[in-house]
């Protein structure tokens, strides 16, 4: 591993988090939160699937650099987006379901709801919605004013990671094993394509055939989903029940019914197995283990300059706030949205 990831994941500060603290809306925005759980509820009857999608940019979002919304800002000549990453083109989806919700937001408190915290209440409520937990989430972020896309593609983990890798990686974010088993659970609603498991049925381990792991007729079963011709970007259910949030997706995996690799290894592998075994038997278990996870993983913060956002996708533009200001004052106010004290314009 590269000495910049290590650096990268030392500035990773959990400290920070301690700025984060429950209904953080309540006098700004009180309807902050029903707005987000109205707009994914939409989203649910329009498309099912989307809500997955949604609840998967936490994770792809807080990995990199923390929680600050840099996955959803779109590349721009000067800027690689986290969007074109390894792990997230042609992947990741539903993007418009945050747009969705900034712009209620910005109709009912203009300028206060970051998109980084839209983030986390839509993940929550992806899994409240679809028969989940439901938890109070810790809110008060701001919005990064840059992605990098190439901090993506070194941390985000393959389909073909092994557990052994994957708690190394969680490690490193201060997650358990524990963690990294329960949180692994959200592949209990939504879909993957053929394109993440090619390797896995045709050629695991460069051997030429599939992962013995698999139970012979789910792996029929793959095999007549992603024939070796198919077009990669089929999906498949990365349980048996991907419309409910439940514990169906450990029992699919003690079964050896598991989609990815990085799913399946977490029951091959015998420091994870516990988990899968306690959270396939126990849902209240699973449940209370996920929301522990997914509060701490709503906490990496990197110690940097932010922003709210007006437009999820783009960073406001500061030189128009600069020009309407005047010089030499303490800008950390202009319009509520820059926190740092500026020499002159950036840019
Ligand atoms: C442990 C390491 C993980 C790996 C290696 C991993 C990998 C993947 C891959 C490869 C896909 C399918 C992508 C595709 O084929 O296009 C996927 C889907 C998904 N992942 Fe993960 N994931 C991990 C952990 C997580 C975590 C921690 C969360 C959220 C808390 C999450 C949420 C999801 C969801 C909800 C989907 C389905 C999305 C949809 O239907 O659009 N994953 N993941």
């Amino acid at each position: 591993m590269s000495s910049p990831f290590l650096l990268l994941l030392l500035l990773i500060s959990m400290a920070a988090a301690g700025q984060l603290r429950p209904r953080f809306y309540s006098e700004t925005c009180p309807d902050a939160e029903f707005t987000v759980r109205e707009v994914m509820r939409k989203a649910l009857i329009r498309e099912p699937r989307s809500v997955a999608s949604v609840m998967r940019f936490q994770f792809h979002d807080c990995f990199v650099n923390g929680c600050d919304a840099s996955l959803l800002l779109d590349e721009t000549p000067t800027m690689l987006g986290e969007k074109e990453a390894l792990s997230n083109i042609n992947s990741l989806r539903s993007f418009e379901v945050i747009d969705e919700a900034k712009d209620a937001l910005e109709k009912v408190c203009p300028g206060v709801v970051s998109c980084a915290d839209i983030i986390i209440m839509a993940a929550r409520d992806a899994v409240a919605l679809t028969g989940g937990p439901d938890w109070e989430v810790r809110l008060g972020r701001l919005d990064s004013l840059t992605a990098k896309q190439e901090d993506s593609n070194e941390i985000m983990p393959s389909p073909r990671s092994n557990a052994s890798y994957l708690i190394d990686l969680f490690a490193k974010f201060n997650l358990s094993v524990k963690d990294l088993v329960a949180l692994s659970g959200s592949h209990s609603i939504g879909q993957a394509r053929c394109f993440s498991i090619m390797f896995r049925l045709y050629n695991q381990s460069g051997t030429g055939k599939a992962d013995p792991a698999f139970e012979p007729e789910y792996r029929e079963k793959l095999y007549k989903l992603c024939p070796s011709e198919v077009d990669q970007n089929v999906t498949g259910d990365l349980d048996a029940t991907p419309r409910v949030f439940d514990n169906q997706y450990f029992k699919d995996l003690v079964a050896g019914r598991g989609f990815l690799n990085s799913d399946q290894t977490l029951f091959t592998f015998t420091p994870t197995r516990m988990f899968v075994k306690l959270f396939s038997k126990d849902q209240a278990e699973f449940f209370k283990a996920f929301v522990e996870g997914m509060l701490k993983m709503g906490d990496l913060q990197l110690e940097q300059p932010g922003e709210i956002r007006r437009n999820c996708r783009v960073v406001n533009d500061h030189r128009r706030q600069w020009e309407r200001s005047s010089w030499g004052k303490d800008h950390s106010l202009i319009n509520g949205n820059i926190f740092w004290k500026m020499e002159r314009p950036p840019g």
